[in-house]
């Protein structure tokens, strides 16, 4: 409302309802979407959000959508200081990000904390495509686990979980990997009692090794992004992955985590495997 209050004399209406919404905060950074036909008064925009809120130390644009292997986002500062790292607090855990050169969302914090929830006394835990180690911070942070794994390519994103785990006290049972799941997982050696596939866009890719290193009557969390009508056809991607390694799955939940394109949920999968 205070936004739009100082907006008010700059912008119509209809372009005030446009921005509604329009922007995430992570740490101290505003990351605001500019419809194009609001581009010239970018700017203006970007400071009546700076003075809007104290909190916000920066204000960014997105210069134009998640996509790579790495799945992050161009950002273009508008106003504010200039730089793109921040600290976040999720659930008592402190992450340092660079939104744009390392993938983080703010709204799968419920998420994680949901995960870690399940997690039981003396599991080992595997994380792949663990990013900033939020997962792994939380679920060591929330849970009795024994040990939990990471493993993230982005070689930026590793580097600050690492930081991230040095700047949270007594996380001492957490590892973290650097490199392609595909190549790291063969290292291992150990068998894992749960493991969470957070990479929506391309998770199925990776089912196979993944379900070989859970073990027998393990938790796979697997996430996807799914229109409602075709939620079965998520479950179906584990089944069909499960029978190739003479599996099954035992049961499965699906917990609507976050909204895609409209229409379609980005969802997780909880199944239990033989
Ligand atoms: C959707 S993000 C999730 C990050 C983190 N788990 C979180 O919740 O914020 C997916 C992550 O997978 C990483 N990634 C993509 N392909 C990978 C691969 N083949 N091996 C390891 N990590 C990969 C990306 O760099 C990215 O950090």
């Amino acid at each position: 409302m205070k936004l739009q209050k100082r907006l008010k004399d700059s912008l119509s209406e209809r372009e005030l309802a446009s921005l509604v919404g329009a922007y995430d905060v992570v740490g101290d950074i505003a990351i605001i979407i500019i419809p194009e036909k609001l581009e010239p008064k970018e700017r203006l925009i970007a400071e009546a959000i700076l003075d809007s809120n104290r909190k916000i130390g920066v204000v960014a644009k997105r210069a134009g959508n998640y996509g790579g292997e790495f799945r992050t986002i161009p950002l273009q500062i508008l106003a504010g200081e200039n730089r793109k790292e921040t600290e976040v607090k999720e659930f008592g855990i402190r992450l340092l990000v660079n939104p744009e050169t390392v993938y983080y969302s703010v709204r799968s914090g419920n998420e994680r904390r949901r995960i870690a929830s399940l997690v039981e006394e003396g599991e080992l835990v595997l994380v792949l495509f663990s990013g900033i180690a939020p997962f792994p911070l939380i679920i060591s942070k929330y849970s009795k686990a024994e040990s939990v794994v990471g493993i993230e390519k982005n070689p930026q994103a590793h580097a600050y979980g690492i930081q991230n785990i040095s700047r949270n006290k007594n996380q001492k049972n957490i590892q973290l990997y650097p490199g392609d799941v595909r190549e790291v997982l063969p290292t291992l050696t150990a068998a894992y009692d749960r493991v969470i596939m957070p990479l929506p866009t391309r998770g199925e890719e990776f089912l196979s090794c993944a379900l070989q290193v859970l073990k027998p009557n393990g938790f796979l969390h697997f996430y996807d992004m799914q229109r409602p009508e075709l939620f079965p056809q998520s479950v179906e991607k584990i089944v069909g992955a499960c029978s190739a390694l003479n599996r099954v799955v035992l049961s499965s939940t699906i917990t609507r985590c976050g909204h895609c394109a409209p229409g379609s949920y980005r969802i997780c999968i909880d199944a239990r495997i033989s």
